[in-house]
């Protein structure tokens, strides 16, 4: 569904979304960047995102201001995790390059209806998506697929069962999923595969020169507060420039729960085909029931969710990718 690698990505930069974004400018074909409010407010990311392009040599990629707010009630943000910036406390230069005058929801819109050569990437709230499909439904028939960096089979980082995109626009995340696009989902389940430490980041420093050191810097203000971490959307990344570091996916029908007092945000996966005949090997989620002998009771495989990966292999990639930015 995803041949031509050409991609637009949506996101809120954000430490991990800046080392997503150094991946894909180097490895797929950037169209456009359009960035929405999430981690920090959009005021932030749509900077970040202006600058990094900017410090990877790439500013002719167009970058768009999204939404700031959720669909729904209520605004989540991870300056905790990522600073008020977005970028920890590392220090940086305002970018020279300017951010493009029309919205990016509209750049969507007109993007995914005049062409079909280009997947969507997600690393933060599915606001801006979800706004797209609200102002023009025709868009979930033209939208190809979409890589998604959000949820999880069965553990939340934001809430207990929640993870923080879903959890930023839960409301979003449920008209996304239920669009009908073919979605692949990096959640945190298979993104606990891939730690970050101490130890990459000196080898991250040890590429040598400036997109090195900038990066070194963010992995070491991201992995301050719990000794690691995971660089979330550079790993979902990952999936679309080497398909083999994602080594086991499963087609499931999920939904994202909008209501509930403790479970908001939460990604409902429909597992009862994978019950296996020993309990004890529920957990290996190996489909046992066909979709078709499920009958009426599963709704549509609407995800393929990652569960395995090769983390040696992306950390490879992602080495290698940064030492390609040069000195
Ligand atoms: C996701 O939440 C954000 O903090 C990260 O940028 C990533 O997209 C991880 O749950
Ligand atoms: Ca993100």
């Amino acid at each position: 569904m995803m041949e031509g690698k050409k991609v637009v990505i949506d996101c809120d930069p954000g430490i991990d979304d800046c080392f997503a974004l150094l991946l894909c400018m180097k490895h797929l074909d950037v169209a456009g960047i359009v960035a929405v409010g999430g981690n920090t407010d959009l005021q932030y990311t749509e900077r970040n995102a202006r600058l990094i392009t900017e410090l990877a040599g790439r500013p002719e990629i167009p970058v768009y201001a999204g939404y700031n707010l959720p669909l729904g009630r209520k605004v989540v943000r991870a300056t905790d995790v990522h600073g008020n910036s977005g970028l920890g406390d590392v220090f940086v230069q305002e970018p020279i390059k300017k951010l493009e005058s029309r919205h990016g929801v509209d750049y969507l819109i007109d993007t995914f209806m005049n062409r079909d050569d280009v997947a969507l990437i997600t690393l933060g709230p599915m606001t801006n998506v979800a706004q797209a499909l609200l102002k023009e439904p025709r868009l979930a028939t033209r939208i190809p697929g979409i890589l998604s960096m959000a949820g999880s089979a069965f553990v939340g980082n934001d809430t207990a069962v929640a993870e923080f995109n879903i959890s930023g626009d839960p409301e979003a995340a449920q008209i996304v999923l239920q669009s009908g696009i073919p979605i692949r989902m990096v959640g945190l389940n298979v993104l606990r595969q891939n730690r970050f430490t101490e130890k990459e980041v000196e080898q991250i420093r040890q590429c040598g020169g400036p997109v090195a050191e900038f990066a070194a810097e963010l992995l070491s203000f991201a992995i301050r507060r719990y000794g690691y971490s995971n660089l979330c959307d550079a790993s979902a990344v990952s999936w679309m420039i080497d398909p083999s570091i994602i080594t086991k996916s499963v087609k499931v029908h999920m939904d994202v729960e909008t209501k509930g007092e403790l479970t908001r945000g939460m990604t409902v996966c429909d597992w009862r085909a994978f019950l296996s005949a020993d309990p004890k090997e529920d957990l290996a989620h190996e489909r046992q029931i066909s979709h078709e002998e499920m009958g009426a009771k599963e709704g549509a495989l609407n995800v393929e969710l990652a569960m395995e990966m090769d983390s040696e292999r992306m950390k490879q990639l992602l080495l290698d990718t940064i030492r390609s930015y040069g000195k």
